[in-house]
């Protein structure tokens, strides 16, 4: 610890500043945390439950949770992943073009029609076949498009996050039951997405992510094993993530006036200690959560894609209805749904394959849906200066 004169005032704060800002700053928001237990309990879940729907599992998802624990599971933690050398000229090429194969397909074709109940199949001899037809049902799914999806989804997961936090899960949805069930919560054609297509993914963006303070300690240790991380480090890591979520479930009414006051505390040590302090500009949780999570979607959409499966990313869908149906608790935000499958043709750029929005899709270059010019979209070092290629 080194001696300071005491007229060194100046010093003596920078000297304290330079070594335990951080953790002054991060003690700060261990108190603002002690406080959001109870602003979760008495705030921020009645302004964030807009729609009051009962918390009980319903029938159908204690059928469903049955059916699962009865199902032979598929081992992903086993799945490897092929390190096979690929020349990067190849690499890039194989990029490109899967990108641009990518597109929202609008229709999925049925793999199968699921089996009926004997106790269906008689109401329906009962009643007609045409009212069996005119009833939608989900499709019975292909199991080998199930593990292919479950292989891109392990794969997706290399999706950076910040501070390697990984703030989501990631909910397949492909047994008839579920399928019909989260079609229920689709809006107009995305419903027959779900419904036709192998399976849906549900990207859950975890917007409490202070609950998994425990969960991602122990995961820092287990990374370090045989060379274990630093207490303090860990710790510091941890604050920081809590920092960049939005502490734990504040609303925004609280986290405001808090990052304000932490800024203000910030530039005024900075101005005493003519230091040049930045300080990050917080995002509200759910935009932390799902800025993070579009990462892990967007990866998955090209993994199945170069894997010739089509997909299509949907946010048309009643979110409260999708949690309740599928049992997600109420932490997680829904940013994005994917449905995944074999397409029901080639798409065309023709007009009668416009989706319900008048959007016509395709996939290769020539066919791909348009983007803005590239000069609308890519600048060069200065916000709206055209970004020129090198000669
Ligand atoms: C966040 C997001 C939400 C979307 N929501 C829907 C949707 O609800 N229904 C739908 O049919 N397509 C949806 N799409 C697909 C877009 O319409 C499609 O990606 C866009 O028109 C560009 O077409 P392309 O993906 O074929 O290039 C969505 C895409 C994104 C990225």
């Amino acid at each position: 610890m080194p001696h300071f004169q005491a007229q060194d005032t100046r010093s003596c704060i920078s000297h304290y500043m330079n070594r335990n800002a951080t953790m002054i700053i991060l003690s700060l928001f261990h108190l603002f945390s002690l406080g959001i237990s109870v602003s979760d309990a008495f705030l921020v879940g009645p302004l964030q439950r807009p729609v009051q729907i009962s918390r009980r599992p319903t029938e159908a998802l204690k059928l469903m949770r049955r059916q699962r624990e009865k199902a032979p599971s598929v081992p992903v933690a086993s799945m490897t992943t092929d390190t096979e050398e690929i020349s990067p000229s190849a690499m890039a090429v194989a990029f490109d073009s899967i990108n641009r194969c990518r597109y929202a397909c609008t229709r999925f074709r049925r793999h199968a029609e699921p089996k009926k109940e004997p106790a269906q199949i008689t109401a329906i001899a009962k009643e007609g076949k045409n009212k069996a037809i005119a009833e939608p049902t989900a499709s019975e799914s292909d199991k080998i498009v199930i593990r292919q999806v479950l292989h891109c989804l392990n794969i997706a997961r290399r999706a950076p996050s910040g501070f390697n936090s990984q703030p989501y899960r990631l909910l397949m949805v492909s047994s008839v039951q579920a399928k019909e069930a989260l079609a229920k919560c689709c809006h107009g054609r995305n419903a027959d997405r779900v419904r036709d297509s192998d399976c849906t993914v549900l990207f859950l963006a975890d917007r409490e992510w202070g609950r998994d303070w425990t969960r991602f300690g122990k995961f820092l240790d287990a990374r370090n094993e045989g060379n274990p991380i630093d207490k303090w480090m860990k710790r510091k890591i941890q604050m920081l993530v809590l920092l960049f979520s939005s502490g734990y479930p504040l609303p925004r009414f609280l986290s405001a006036p808090i990052s304000f006051l932490v800024r203000s505390i910030i530039g005024f040590m900075g101005a005493i200690t003519r230091r040049r302090l930045l300080v990050p500009t917080l995002s509200s949780a759910e935009t932390w959560s799902t800025k993070n999570t579009m990462l892990v979607a967007m990866s998955y959409m090209l993994a199945a894609t170069s894997r010739g499966l089509a997909t299509c990313p949907m946010e048309g869908v009643w979110v409260p209805g999708i949690k309740r149906a599928l049992g997600i608790p109420r932490r997680y935000a829904i940013p994005l749904i994917v449905s995944t499958g074999t397409p029901y043709h080639t798409p065309t750029t023709d007009l009668d394959e416009a989706d319900d929005v008048g959007m016509a899709h395709g996939s290769g270059s020539d066919k791909a849906t348009p983007r803005y010019p590239l000069a609308d979209v890519v600048f060069a070092d200065v916000f709206g200066s055209e970004a020129i290629l090198p000669s």
